[in-house]
């Protein structure tokens, strides 16, 4: 059921004009009430496609991963046709979780009282069940959820309507192919993880503009040509894009990169494939909500090898010690602030060039959480305005 009505939905988006240059930010609300936290759950993490790995944790049949998506567990398998799958993880006996971690499985036994089950999650055996003429396990399966392959990462989907993720990213595919198309061919090297105290969308939104940049992060601006910083915004997700600097700088030493422009891609509640200057390397940041005001974010990083070279482990320590600290720093701030009574809502500021310095990005995110909104409450939640 629903969590938030239409007339809730009104209540948010006072002051959004879907022309930037004229448009509040969220309302605070969004920011701190857990009715909003509950209805980014149910209208935007379980009905969106969430990323899950990489896909080399899914080449072998029988290789495995669990997570949890909007309070889901999940598990992906490759099933042994090579066939991804992805179920609920949880037992159809007494609901005991199923697979844990990740690895490879020849097949799903529960851990509680031992039911086993297929790789295409049909019920093969339930032990001493078997010998009860009145049980029938041709009937018993795992819930299964949308998965798909994209970009050489893996998503799910819980919404079994969705629809497939290519249909809803539009050129994202071609776009990630044009600038990050040794993808898949990386593997997983570093895993940093924070607990923020931050609503999610504020991270998000963080990301989605470099107006702080100039002063927040003196080392990021030395990093990259500021000059040639623009972020684009397509459907549901946009991205930022900006020559390397081209001098020594102040966070790490890009000498032994291969001169490629960084650029970082955010769709809707993730964000995804963003090479910094320097070393080969793409990282992924998803950050899942852990109520109104925490953020469990992870940035995994994917590199040529496992082992980190120098020049790698210099960019992860700068991203761990310096450019995090001062990203979570600002961000537990701003959800300090808008849990204060001294704040509703603030100003987009922006540029007719679509610059780094504009958050026409952060403005095109809340025009997205208000749409899935909007669809969760039911298609009457139309804001007159808009
Ligand atoms: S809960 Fe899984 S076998 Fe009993
Ligand atoms: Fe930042």
């Amino acid at each position: 059921m629903a969590s938030i009505t239409a007339s809730d939905v009104r209540e948010i988006e006072i002051g959004f004009d879907t022309d930037p240059a004229r448009s509040m930010s969220l309302r605070a609300d969004a920011y701190t009430e857990p009715k909003w936290a509950q209805a980014d759950l149910q209208g935007i993490f379980a009905r969106t496609w969430q990323w899950i790995c990489h896909v080399e944790k899914l080449t072998a049949p029988g290789g495995h991963v669990s997570a949890t998506v909007a309070g889901m567990p999940i598990a992906v398998v490759r099933d042994r046709s090579g066939t991804l799958r992805a179920f609920c993880n949880v037992c159809k006996h007494r609901a005991h979780e199923l697979l844990k971690g990740s690895g490879t499985t020849r097949s799903i036994v529960c851990p509680c009282h031992a039911w086993l089950y297929g790789l295409d999650g049909s019920l093969r055996a339930a032990r001493r069940a078997d010998r009860m003429p009145t049980f029938d396990k041709s009937g018993i399966c795992l819930d299964q959820v949308p998965v798909e392959e994209f970009g050489g990462m893996v998503y799910v989907n819980l919404d079994t309507t969705a629809g497939p993720l290519s249909e809803h990213a539009g050129d994202l595919a071609a776009d990630i192919a044009r600038w990050a198309p040794d993808v898949a061919g990386l593997t997983h090297a570093e895993r940093l993880t924070y607990d923020v105290r931050s609503n999610w969308k504020n991270l998000i939104d963080n990301f989605l503009e470099c107006y702080h940049c100039h002063i927040a992060h003196r080392e990021f601006v030395d990093l990259v040509d500021m000059d040639t910083y623009e972020v684009k915004t397509h459907g549901i997700w946009s991205n930022h894009f900006t020559r390397a600097g081209l001098h020594g700088n102040a966070a790490y030493d890009v000498s032994g990169g291969n001169g490629q422009r960084p650029r970082r891609v955010v769709a809707l509640a993730q964000h995804l494939p963003a090479p910094l200057p320097g070393p080969r390397q793409l990282h992924g940041v998803p950050g899942r909500p852990g109520g109104p005001d925490r953020t469990l974010a992870t940035w995994d990083f994917f590199l040529g090898t496992p082992e980190l070279t120098e020049a790698e482990a210099q960019s992860v320590k700068y991203i761990d010690d310096v450019l995090q600290v001062q990203d979570i720093t600002l961000v537990e701030s701003v959800q300090r602030g808008v849990s204060t009574t001294a704040f509703d809502q603030g100003r987009i500021v922006c540029d007719a060039g679509g610059s780094g310095l504009s958050e026409h990005g952060v403005h095109h995110f809340h025009g997205l959480v208000l749409d899935a909104c909007r669809t969760l409450a039911g298609k009457d939640a139309t804001c007159p305005s808009r």
